[in-house]
C-alpha cells in the first residue's frame, strides 16, 4: 500500500482532542512513515494565533505524551494556522485560499481530510459550508471525520445526520468512535472467528451471560459543560459499549470488508429488545457518585465539583441488562456497566460459560466456578481464561487456575494508539473501524426510551461512594438472574 498523501484540515485545533490525541498521533504516522512525509496540517480555531505559536503548542503536546522527541521543529514546520469563526462565512474562502496554497507547497494529491473536532452544534454549517465554499472541489478524495457527540438523541441525529448528508456522501463521512481504534477490541473478531474452542460455543447454549464493565477513576474534570447535558449513558453506552456489545453478537462475516462486518454489526443492534416504559427500571440502573476515596486520594462527590452542579440528576453510571432477540442469543443477558469515580480504570469484558450441571470436586454444592473467559481492553491487554483443575494433594478436590495472555500493553490511559491507527484508516478510506449513520440510529433507537423514562423521574442521588464499583441496584441487576459481576 502507498503511504497516504494528504492535507489535514482541523476545525478545533485549540482544544483539548486536538492536543491529548491528534497531535501525538499525527507525529507517530510521520515519525513511524505510516504517511507520507510531504503531509501539511491546517489548524482552525476562533484564537488569533500565529503559526508560530500553534507550531509551539504542537511541539508542546507531543511531548506531553511522549518525552523528547527526534525531530520536533521539521514536524511541526507542516502546521499552519488561521484563527477562524465557525459562524462568520467569509472565513470559508481564506481557509480555501490557504488550503490551495498549501496544495501547491506540498505533494498531497489534492487529498483533504476534515477533521471537527469541536462543538457539535456547528457540524451540520460547517459540512455544508465546505461544500458551499468549494472546499470540496479537488482532484483528490475528501473525507470528513465527526467526533462525538453525534446528536443528543434519535431526533436530533438524524436533523444533524441530513445536514451532513446534503454535503458528504455517507462513504466520505467517518464517525469516530474511539474503542473501536483499540487493539483489543479489534481483537474480539479475532478471538472469536480464528479460535474453534470458542467460535463453537458462542452461543446460547454454552454461554450464560456476558458481562462487559468499562470502569473509570477520573470525575467529570472540567468538562461539565458538556458531561451534564450528556451523562453516562449517551457519553459511553450509546456509542463505546453498544459497539462492544455489537461485535462480541454477530454473526462471523462472509468477508473482512467494511460492508460485510458492518451489516454484521447492524444485525445485532437491529436485534436488540427494546425497552418499554414500564421496564426500564427492571434493566437499567443510573448512579451518580458522592464523595469517597480514589487511589488514596478523597475525592468530592459529582454535585460539588462545579457550582452548576449543585441540583444536577444526571448520572454518571450506567449498569443495564441487554436482551439480543436472535437465535443464537436468545436467552443470554449482555450485562453492560461503566462510570467514572469507580475503583479501578479498566475496561474488560466477561463470557461466562454455563456450568457442569453437577461438580464432585468441589467441596460444597454452593461452590461455583463456571469457565470464563476474559477479555481485557485496557490498560492490561490480553485474554485470560479460567479453568478448574486438580488441586495439589491427596483429595480429589478442584480449584479454579486462569491461563492468561498478556499483550505488551502501553500503560498509559487513554493512548493515542487507538487515534492513530482510526487517523490512518481514513487516510487509507477504511471505515471498518468507524460508525455506519444505521449503527448511531439503531444505538439512539435503543437508549432513547430509557431516556425518556429517567427525565421523568427524580432520582435518588449520590446514591454511590467514589471508590467503588457503583450503586447496589447494579449488583442487584445480575442478583435478580442469579448472577453476579465476576471481578477478576
Ligand atoms: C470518551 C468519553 O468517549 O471516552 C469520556 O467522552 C471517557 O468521558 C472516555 O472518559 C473513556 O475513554 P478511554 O479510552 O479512556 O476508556
Amino acid at each position: 500500500q502507498e503511504k497516504p498523501k494528504v492535507l489535514i484540515i482541523i476545525f478545533g485545533a485549540t482544544g483539548d482532542l486536538a492536543k491529548r490525541k491528534l497531535y501525538p498521533s499525527i507525529y507517530r504516522l510521520v515519525r513511524n512513515e505510516t504517511i507520507s512525509q510531504d503531509f501539511a496540517v491546517v489548524g482552525l480555531a476562533r484564537r488569533n494565533w500565529s503559526d508560530d505559536v500553534y507550531r509551539q503548542n504542537v511541539m508542546e503536546s507531543v511531548e506531553q505524551a511522549f518525552g523528547d522527541c527526534e525531530e520536533l521543529e521539521s514536524f511541526a514546520s507542516h502546521f499552519h494556522y488561521q484563527s477562524f469563526d465557525v459562524t462568520d462565512e467569509g472565513n470559508y474562502l481564506q481557509v480555501k485560499e490557504l488550503v490551495e496554497k498549501l496544495e501547491s507547497e506540498y505533494d498531497t494529491n489534492g487529498n483533504r481530510l476534515f477533521y471537527l473536532a469541536m462543538a457539535p452544534e456547528f457540524f451540520g454549517s460547517i459540512a455544508n459550508n465546505l461544500k458551499e465554499y468549494g472546499l470540496k472541489e479537488t482532484a483528490g478524495w475528501t473525507r470528513l471525520i465527526i467526533e462525538k457527540p453525534f446528536g443528543h438523541d434519535l431526533k436530533t441525529a438524524k436533523e444533524l445526520n441530513s445536514q451532513i448528508r446534503e454535503a458528504f456522501d455517507e462513504e466520505q463521512i467517518y464517525r469516530i468512535d474511539h474503542y473501536l481504534g483499540k487493539q483489543m477490541v479489534q481483537n474480539i473478531e479475532v478471538i472469536r472467528f480464528a479460535n474453534g474452542i470458542f467460535e463453537h460455543l458462542w452461543n446460547n447454549r454454552f454461554i450464560s451471560n456476558i458481562q462487559i464493565t468499562s470502569s473509570e477513576t477520573l470525575g467529570v474534570e472540567d468538562r461539565s459543560r458538556y458531561y451534564d447535558d450528556s451523562g453516562a449513558i449517551r457519553d459511553m453506552v450509546q456509542n463505546h459499549m453498544l459497539q462492544m456489545v455489537a461485535l462480541l453478537a454477530m454473526e462471523p462475516p462472509i468477508k473482512l470488508t467494511t460492508d460485510e462486518i458492518r451489516s454484521e454489526k447492524i444485525k445485532v443492534l437491529r436485534a436488540l429488545r427494546q425497552l418499554e416504559p414500564d421496564h426500564v427500571h427492571e434493566h437499567f440502573v443510573r448512579g451518580q457518585y458522592g464523595s469517597g476515596v480514589v487511589n488514596d486520594e478523597e475525592v468530592i462527590g459529582y454535585r460539588k465539583e462545579s457550582e452548576d452542579l449543585v441540583f444536577s440528576n444526571t448520572e454518571t453510571f450506567v449498569a443495564g441488562k441487554i436482551l439480543i432477540d436472535n437465535y443464537r442469543w436468545a436467552g443470554v443477558p449482555f450485562y453492560i456497566r461503566t462510570g467514572k469515580r469507580m475503583s479501578e480504570k479498566r475496561t474488560k469484558i466477561v463470557i461466562e460459560f454455563k456450568d457442569i450441571p453437577m461438580n464432585l470436586y468441589f467441596k460444597s454444592d454452593r461452590e461455583h466456578h463456571p469457565n470464563l473467559l476474559v477479555i481485557n481492553i485496557q490498560p492490561d491487554e490480553g485474554i485470560a481464561l479460567y479453568l478448574n483443575a486438580k488441586k495439589a494433594g491427596a483429595e480429589a478436590l478442584a480449584e479454579p487456575i486462569e491461563l492468561s495472555y498478556k499483550q505488551g500493553a502501553m500503560p498509559a490511559i487513554n493512548t493515542p494508539e487507538a487515534y492513530e491507527k482510526l487517523l490512518y484508516d481514513s487516510m487509507i478510506g477504511d471505515a471498518t473501524n468507524f460508525t455506519h449513520w444505521d449503527e448511531v440510529a439503531l444505538s439512539w433507537k435503543y437508549i432513547d426510551p430509557i431516556l425518556q423514562v429517567w427525565q421523568n423521574e427524580q432520582p435518588n442521588f449520590p446514591n454511590y461512594e467514589s471508590g467503588s464499583m457503583g450503586p447496589k441496584k447494579s449488583d442487584k441487576l445480575l442478583g435478580q438472574d442469579g448472577f453476579h459481576w465476576w471481578e477478576v
